[in-house]
């Protein structure tokens, strides 16, 4: 089978490599693809925004699967449209993308199924937002309600913060119209966990729990960003804790979904906070977890292709998923000023220094050719891969690869897995 997955980040280098090495993949395709992919496979120049060109793509290409890996492409309709054509497709409909592109949608979405998550109000006009913001217990978390790649979210400590939050997103626009809608939400506080499914409309197939670390300095200071890096499994979180996950939101999230018309095919992403409470839903994604993929996927024993083409087809029943008995950890190397403003065009050394192989993998987000050299081109550049049978393995194999590459000003935790690996 010819697959064709869309996107140029690091989840999209692990699922490529993790692809590839499928028996039933003839060829892979990558649009756009990064200077990293190109290694493993074949990218071609459509963006991943360009909802027709990928159409025609899969087209003229012939096509067997075609794997969706960023949400703008969902949200926009790439999988409606591919199914137009009769052409399979990993991803969901625009319509159960919601989930993930409005979380006015999804709050309300939650509250009508019963899904446990941290109480919000929403709104669409500055006055009433700064009334409650003016008024809600500190500290306080506004979210811009549309696609801000993952950086809507401000956890607000003093009132100053609030309220200039609540103006920045909806006033100043500074997320254009994703902050028209603003989710006021309860602040939480707990260990956070990654869930992530594969979904066929009306089954849930759960991958391996992932944490993920997003903020972007060591201890979870510093402004948020899309994910610093992550490990699985999650020790503290043991089986029974997650077939509850499974039981109290996965499920009920996909039966919601499909009996109000929007059925789920692709994978969904359950952010949990772990509170004394219980579990609360953060955020819900229409997508596979960037960094969590990278992890996921060098651990996998199974092969992921018949997989995601089953959930692509209705077809999930019977499907298991295996994986290697030890930890997976990603570290991300980002480039200076991320996430603010990165600065591009700074030549990667070491890259040679390292050796791949299924115990270690080096995937590209933010990468580009440029007059023979490897240079940044992004926030998120690098995701230094490693497993290894035990946790402190894995971390020390990651890091140590990790400080054989360099490029002035190159940001990374040196913390990942250090707090959440631990068994509780
Ligand atoms: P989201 O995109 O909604 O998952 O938010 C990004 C990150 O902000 C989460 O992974 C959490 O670390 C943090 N966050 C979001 N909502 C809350 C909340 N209600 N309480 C505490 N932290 C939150
Ligand atoms: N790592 C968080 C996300 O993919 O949204």
């Amino acid at each position: 089978m010819k697959v064709l997955i869309v996107g140029g980040g690091g989840r999209e280098h692990a699922l490529a490599w993790k692809i590839g090495g499928s028996p039933y993949a003839d060829e892979v395709i990558v649009a756009p693809g990064n200077a990293g992919i190109r290694r493993h496979a074949r990218c071609v120049p459509v963006a991943d925004t360009e909802v027709e060109g990928l159409v025609s793509l899969a087209r003229d290409e012939g096509v067997g699967l075609v794997v969706v890996g960023p949400e703008a492409p969902l949200v926009a309709g790439l999988a409606d449209r591919l199914e137009a054509e009769g052409i399979a497709v990993f991803g969901p409909s625009a319509a159960a993308a919601e989930i993930e592109g409005s979380k006015a949608f999804a709050k309300e979405f939650m509250e009508r199924r019963g899904i446990p998550t941290a109480s919000a109000r929403v709104h669409d006009a500055l006055g009433p937002l700064l009334e409650h913001l003016e008024a809600s217990p500190l500290p306080v978390v506004v979210k811009a309600s549309g696609l801000a790649a993952g950086k809507g979210v401000a956890i607000c400590r003093t009132r100053d913060e609030a309220l200039a939050a609540g103006r920045d997103f909806m006033e100043g626009r500074i997320f254009g119209a994703a902050g028209d809608r603003v989710v006021v939400e309860e602040f939480l506080e707990g260990e956070e966990a990654s869930f992530l499914a594969l979904v066929d409309g009306t089954r849930v197939l759960p991958l391996a729990v992932c944490q993920d670390h997003k903020a972007l300095l060591d201890g979870d200071r510093g402004p948020n960003t899309g994910g610093m890096g992550a490990f699985t499994p999650v020790p503290s979180v043991g089986e029974d804790l997650a077939a509850r996950v499974t039981d109290e939101v996965l499920l009920p999230a996909v039966r919601g979904l499909a009996e109000e018309g929007r059925p789920f095919r692709g994978l969904l992403y359950a952010g949990l906070m772990f509170t004394p409470r219980g579990p609360r839903v953060l955020e819900f994604n229409a997508r596979f977890g960037d960094p969590e993929t990278q992890a996921l996927m060098l651990r996998m024993g199974s092969d992921l292709l018949p997989l995601l083409a089953a959930a692509a087809h209705g077809d999930l029943g019977g499907g298991t998923v295996e994986w290697r008995e030890g930890t997976s950890l990603c570290v991300v190397m980002a480039a200076p000023g991320y996430p603010a403003k990165a600065r591009a065009g700074l030549p990667i050394s070491g890259l040679d220094s390292v050796e791949a192989g299924p115990d270690l993998q080096v995937f590209h987000a933010g990468t580009r050719e440029e007059g023979g050299r490897t240079v940044t081109a992004g926030g998120r550049v690098l995701g230094v891969t490693a497993f290894a049978p035990t946790g402190a393995d894995a971390r020390r194999r990651a890091y140590d690869a990790t400080r054989r590459i360099h490029w002035e000003g190159v940001q990374f935790r040196t913390d990942i897995g250090a707090r959440g690996m631990a068994p509780r």
